[in-house]
């Protein structure tokens, strides 16, 4: 019998959440055009779209708000988190972003390119996109185990090393820009990468001259999978583990609402000095000033406070105790999912769940617009939806390996029996899963579709 972690937290404010009745869930969803994105949250029970900026932050936190300071330049909530940066990544330079893609946006304006190809074990979606908006290329080189659900290995979010080395020889070192490695591998659910991973990966990105960036979103929770799983570090600290990560790469790019706990923020970090004026130039002109970026000096407080809190191992070793529990009793009923489970979220795998639904049918939708009928439950596709393209040569559709429905926990948000609830609905929907048919999409953007598209259920 899997059990549930006792929080390592109590309650002092409460948000009502409610479920609405099903005739209405129902007319909701033909109102959202079958996209859970366009749904409005107060039609929604449990909201696991995403652990981006909906996690609960601590009373420092919010004691930490009340003392921002709103100066244009040189606001003391900058020099906080500056030193917070400091001591957590050691990066020399950085800049404040009003979130992960902002930071995205700014390195690829000054260092990409049209044509030029950016490796990374799995970009995600906002990363990916970024990349083909200025006509780069993303790459993907995971290693094979991240598209096996049912492998066990501990860091299926690893870069497949002899991948990374053909990709670079075949393409030429003068036609990657810099090279990218996300921890934890949100796009293969939520894998860590070992830290020897890490090290092969900058050796080789050094040895070619290719600048090295991490998308460290989730490292906190990365750098404990490390503690817990790779030989050796269980008796290193976290934040060491942190420190050792940093100090292979040339910079980072973060989103502060995922590993910050925050709901706003993020950052571009940078060793190299005349990439980071360069960097600073288009942050002002698009962004804000340098000690801001696109945030309240506020803002700036709460991410300092809380990228030092998401280290706190009891924390951490809670956060991925919960989901595990979520896993695990998924595992229990049946439900085919991503083994093992990642930190942030559990990942359903819609393919082997609905196997009569084709992919340009869309199951992972199908199957997270089900959730939401039978239970107000909100997740979010990550599959042919979010990341099927055509090919740029034959315009045949690509679809991705794998189609995933993923379960994404906010931090400090939600108790054990919001999870029970969960397993429950999914218990449901299991007794009639084969007849729930797929979807296709009637009106979508080019890129980044998964967010505005809408959708018609096909009857049979
Ligand atoms: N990189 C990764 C690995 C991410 O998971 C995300 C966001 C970003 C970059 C972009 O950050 O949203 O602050 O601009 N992922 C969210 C999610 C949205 O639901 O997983 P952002």
């Amino acid at each position: 019998m899997p059990t549930h972690p006792p929080e390592p937290f109590r309650i002092k404010m409460v948000e009502p959440i409610k479920l609405i009745p099903r005739e209405q869930r129902h007319s909701a969803l033909i109102g959202a055009g079958y996209n859970l994105f366009r749904m409005n949250a107060e039609d929604i029970f449990i909201d696991l779209l995403t652990d981006s900026g909906t996690g609960a932050m601590s009373q420092e936190q919010w004691s930490a708000l009340m003392l921002g300071d709103e100066s244009y330049a040189g606001s003391r909530s900058f020099n906080r988190l500056a030193r917070t940066m400091e001591e957590i990544f050691g990066f020399k330079y950085f800049i404040p972003t009003h979130q992960g893609r902002a930071a995205e946006n700014i390195l690829c304006a000054i260092l990409l390119k049209e044509g030029q190809s950016i490796p990374s074990n799995t970009h995600f979606d906002t990363t990916d996109a970024n990349i083909r908006a200025r006509k780069g290329r993303p790459v993907n080189l995971v290693v094979d185990s991240a598209y096996d659900p049912t492998d066990k290995s501990p860091f299926k979010g690893n870069m497949d090393l002899v991948k990374l080395e053909n990709f670079i020889s075949q393409t030429g070192a003068a036609k990657i820009p810099f090279g990218m490695l996300t921890i934890t591998n949100n796009a293969g659910g939520g894998q860590p990468v070992s830290l020897n991973n890490i090290k092969s990966v900058s050796a080789i990105y050094r040895k070619h001259n290719i600048p090295f960036f991490i998308d460290a979103c989730r490292y906190a929770e990365n750098s404990y999978f490390i503690k817990l799983r790779e030989p050796g570090y269980l008796d290193i600290s976290t934040r060491e583990i942190a420190r050792e990560i940093f100090a292979l790469a040339d910079g980072a790019t973060m989103s502060a609402k995922k590993d910050g706990n925050v709901n706003i923020g993020g950052f571009l970090a940078m060793n190299d000095g005349d990439l980071f004026l360069r960097a600073g130039n288009e942050l002002i002109l698009r962004e804000g000033f340098l000690t801001y970026g696109g945030l309240a000096g506020r803002d700036l407080d709460a991410i300092a406070v809380g990228l030092k809190e998401s280290l706190e191992e009891e924390y951490l070793s809670y956060r991925l105790a919960q989901t595990e529990y979520l896993a695990n009793k998924l595992n229990e009923i049946g439900i085919p999912i991503m083994n093992p489970p990642g930190g942030h979220a559990v990942y359903i795998d819609a393919k082997a769940f609905l196997p009569h639904i084709p992919q340009h049918q869309y199951p992972a939708q199908a199957l997270s617009i089900e959730l939401y009928l039978e239970g107000g439950i909100r997740s979010v596709e990550i599959g042919s939806v979010m990341f099927a393209y055509p090919d740029p040569e034959t315009k045949d559709m690509i679809y991705p390996s794998l189609e995933l429905v993923r379960l994404a926990i906010p931090r400090r948000v939600y108790t054990q029996s919001h999870l029970d609830f969960v397993v429950e609905t999914l218990t449901k929907i299991a007794t009639r899963k084969d007849n729930i048919h797929g979807l296709k999409i009637i009106e979508a953007p080019e890129l980044l579709r998964h967010f505005t598209a809408w959708f018609k259920p096909l009857e049979s």
